[in-house]
This record gives structure tokens, sequence and C-alpha cells, in this order.
């Protein structure tokens, strides 16, 4: 097995495990930036053509797009068969709304040129490369249609269990920077062709009942899931104890924000 597809395979079974678990605990704290991305993406100019969700999960993005288009054909992919299994469940046998398994990295070229929308929602910043995702996903949109896509850019917040969990995960881990292509992304849809209708940053308030509490749902549910089985119980164990020493008592309450760009074709 080639190194991508090896580290691909990792993360899909990171997600698989998460699945249930990331419903249950992300899902109802990320849906604002989920609307956002949807609301950014789907007005009434749309042409005609399906929309696709690459890296959809779960499918969160699903019902807010058929309150919006509910003719529309809508297609989520996501690597992870766990969550497409609960993507198909909230898809409830709609017959227009399917859940397939893929890296949506590069998409199917049967795609090209078809599609009214591309909306995703924090899958980007975890494709190998993400530049060329968005020169795929843009190759997907008929003219006129329209991509949007939100991501965790690499600082999320000055303060807060998102920056205290990188500040402690960098401290163990040898430092790499690979969050370079965020200041390329821009360029990247301007130089395909695509017109950049809004690039901005997008804060909206959560809530943890404890740090603890976000720590474990993100090893067991979340983010840190694909480190916790590559690095093991040992390491993830050190990590708590440095996390739980700098943060604060009780409920944790903050704003992280992520970044939207939208462009036309
Ligand atoms: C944080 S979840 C977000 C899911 C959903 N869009 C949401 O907003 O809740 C990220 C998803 O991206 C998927 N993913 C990561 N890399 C991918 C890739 N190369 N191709 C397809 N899906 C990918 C993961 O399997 C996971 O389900």
């Amino acid at each position: 097995m080639s190194e991508n597809a090896e580290r691909l395979a990792r993360l899909a079974r990171a997600w698989d495990e998460a699945a249930a678990g990331y419903e249950e605990y992300f899902v109802p704290r990320f849906a604002p930036w989920v609307d956002l991305a949807v609301a950014a993406a789907v007005d009434a100019d749309l042409p005609d053509g399906p929309v696709l969700v690459p890296c959809c999960g779960t499918f969160p993005e699903l019902d807010r797009l058929v309150e919006r288009c509910p003719a529309r054909e809508i297609v989520g992919i996501d690597l992870s068969p766990g969550m497409v299994d609960l993507a198909r469940e909230r898809a409830n046998e709609r017959p227009h709304v399917k859940a397939i398994v893929g890296d949506a990295q590069t998409l199917d070229p049967h795609w090209a040129g078809r599609c009214a929308a591309v909306v995703s929602v924090f899958g980007l910043q975890q494709i190998p490369d993400p530049l060329a995702a968005v020169r795929s996903w843009l190759d997907a949109l008929r003219p006129g249609g329209r991509l949007s896509i939100v991501f965790w850019p690499d600082t999320t917040e000055d303060e807060g269990p998102f920056a205290l969990v990188a500040e402690v995960v960098r401290a163990s881990l040898p430092a790499f920077d690979d969050s370079r292509w965020e200041d390329e992304i821009a360029a990247a849809v301007t130089d395909h062709g695509a017109t950049l209708e809004r690039d901005e940053l997008s804060a909206f308030p959560m809530s943890h009942a404890s740090a603890a509490a976000y720590f474990d749902a993100s090893t067991r549910s979340g983010p840190l899931r694909a480190l916790a089985i590559s690095r093991g119980d040992a390491f993830m164990d050190r990590l708590r104890t440095a996390y739980l020493a700098a943060a604060p008592e009780g409920e944790w309450h903050h704003r992280p924000h992520a970044r939207l760009i939208t462009a036309r074709r």
C-alpha cells in the first residue's frame, strides 16, 4: 500500500470509530458553520444540476440543503464507511439523495462540469493535498455553479480548548507545518478560472461541560481519534494530563473561528 493510501486508510478507520459519537457531540456544536456554508452556496441564481457534498461525514448539510432545494439531486461523499452508514440513515431513502464512500480529493470525472454547487464543511483541512481538492471541486461545477467550503484553519482561536489541544500536541510531537496551503487557497481558486466571492473568518460560540469533556469527546469521536490510534493510550494519557493542568475548571465557553471560501465558476 502506498504511503498516501495508508494515511487515508488510517483516517477512514479513525472516522469509522468516531462516527456515532461525532454525530452526538460535534454535529450540534458545529451546526452554525454548516448553516453558513449551505446558505452561502445555495441561492436563487444557482444553475441546474446536482449538489455535491465532499467529506459529508454523517451529512448534517443534508437537511439544510433539502430545505433550500428540495428537488435537486444531492450526493455526499466520504472516506469513512461508518460515516456513510449514518449519512444514509439521515438521507432516509429520499429518492434524490445518495451517500457514497470515496476519496473526495479527486472527484470522479463523471461529475466534471455538471454540478450546481459543491459544499464541504470541515473536511478540507484533513485532505492530503487541499489545493488539488479545491481544483477538482471547481472542475465539477457547471458555469455559474458555486463552491462553498468551510474549514478549520491552523489557528482557530487565541484561547480555548482548541488552542490548548493544539499547544499540547505541538509540545509533544516534532513540529511540522503543513498549513502553507491556507495562504495559497484564494490564488488557487482564481488561477483555476473561478471568481472568489467570499473569503472570511467566521466565529460562533461553543460550550463544553468541562475541559475533560471536550478532550475525551475529541479523542473518542473527533479530531484527536486518528492521533489516538497512531500513538496509543499512554501518549494520549500524557497529553490529557498536560492539557488538564493548563485548562480552567468548570464549563468552558469559547468562540473558535473557521474560514469560509466561496467561489463562482
Ligand atoms: C469533521 S468531519 C465533517 C463532517 C461533516 N461535513 C460535518 O460538517 O459535520 C470530516 C469528514 O471528512 C472525511 N474525510 C477526510 N478526508 C477525506 C477524503 N480524502 N475524502 C473524503 N472524505 C474525507 C472524514 O471521513 C470525516 O467524515
